[in-house]
C-alpha cells in the first residue's frame, strides 16, 4: 500500500471515529434533554414556571433544536448525499425551517431567562450566528456554490452542536464544583456557554481548512502553471 493510499485511509478512519462520536453524542443530549418538553413536563430541575411564557418558549426551541441535531450529521456523509440527493435536500430544508424556528422561540427564552446578563449575551449572540449561518449556507445552494455551501453548513452545525458541548462542560464544571466549594454555578454555566460558542468555531474552522480548503490550494498547486496563467 502506497503512502498516500495509507494516509487517506487512515484520515477516512479518524473522520468515521470522529462522525460517529458526534452522532452519538447529538442524538444521546437529544434523548434526554428534549423528551420532556415534547410531552408537557413541567417538573424540570431548575424551571422556573414563574416567568410567562418561558416554558412555551423553550418547547417551542426545544423541540425543533432537537431535530436540527439529529439531522445534521446525516447531511455530511458525502455518500448519503450522493446517492439519496432528494433526501438530503428535504431534510435540509426540514433542517433550515427547523433551525430558524428554535432561534426564534430562543430570542424569548433568552430575553426572559433569570439565567443573567452575561448568559443573556451568549445567546443572542448565538441566535445571531445561528440565523446568519444558515442564510448563507440557503443562499450559496440557491445559488449552486456547492462547496460555499458545505462551508456555511459547517459553521451552522458547530452552532447547533453548542446545546451538546454546553451541556458536556456543565458536567465537568459540576464535577469541580465538588472538589471547588468557591465555585458557583452561575460561573460553570456562563462559562461553559462561552466555552461552547467559541470552540465549537475553532473546530469548525480546523474542519474547513483541512478537508475543503486545503484540498483545493494542494489541487490548484499541483496545476500546470499554463492552466493557472489562463484563469
Ligand atoms: C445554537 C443555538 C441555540 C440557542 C441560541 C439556544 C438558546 C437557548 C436558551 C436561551 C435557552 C434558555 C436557557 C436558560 O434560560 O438558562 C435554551 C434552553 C434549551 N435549549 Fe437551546 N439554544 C440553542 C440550541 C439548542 C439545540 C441545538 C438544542 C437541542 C437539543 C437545544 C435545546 C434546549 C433545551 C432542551 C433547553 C431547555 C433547558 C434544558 O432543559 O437544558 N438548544 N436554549
Amino acid at each position: 500500500m502506497s503512502t498516500t493510499t495509507m494516509s487517506r485511509a487512515v484520515r477516512r478512519r479518524w473522520w468515521w471515529t470522529l462522525w460517529s462520536l458526534l452522532t452519538v453524542l447529538a442524538i444521546g443530549i437529544t434523548a434526554y434533554f428534549v423528551p420532556p418538553y415534547l410531552v408537557g413536563n413541567t417538573n424540570i430541575p431548575g424551571l422556573d414556571m414563574t416567568i410567562p411564557g418561558y416554558y412555551t418558549s423553550l418547547v417551542i426551541h426545544g423541540v425543533p433544536a432537537g431535530l436540527a441535531l439529529l439531522i445534521g450529521p446525516w447531511q455530511f456523509v458525502p455518500r448519503l448525499r450522493a446517492r439519496f440527493p432528494r433526501a438530503h435536500r428535504m431534510a435540509g430544508r426540514v433542517y433550515l425551517i427547523s433551525v430558524v424556528a428554535a432561534a426564534m422561540a430562543a430570542l424569548y427564552s433568552a430575553a426572559v431567562t433569570p439565567s443573567g446578563f452575561t448568559l443573556q449575551v451568549a445567546f443572542f449572540g448565538l441566535v445571531v450566528v445561528w440565523l446568519y449561518t444558515a442564510a448563507q449556507a440557503y443562499r450559496a445552494i440557491r445559488r449552486g456554490e456547492v462547496q460555499v455551501h458545505r462551508i456555511w453548513m459547517v459553521r451552522n452545525y458547530a452552532f447547533t452542536f453548542a446545546a451538546v458541548t454546553l451541556r458536556l462542560y456543565q458536567l465537568v464544571g459540576l464535577q469541580l464544583m465538588s472538589v471547588m466549594p468557591s465555585l458557583e454555578y452561575s460561573a460553570v454555566y456562563e462559562s461553559s456557554a462561552w466555552l461552547s460558542l467559541l470552540g465549537n468555531v475553532l473546530v469548525a474552522e480546523y474542519f474547513i481548512v483541512q478537508r475543503t480548503l486545503a484540498p483545493l490550494a494542494r489541487r490548484r498547486s499541483s496545476e500546470p502553471a499554463e492552466a493557472l496563467a489562463q484563469q
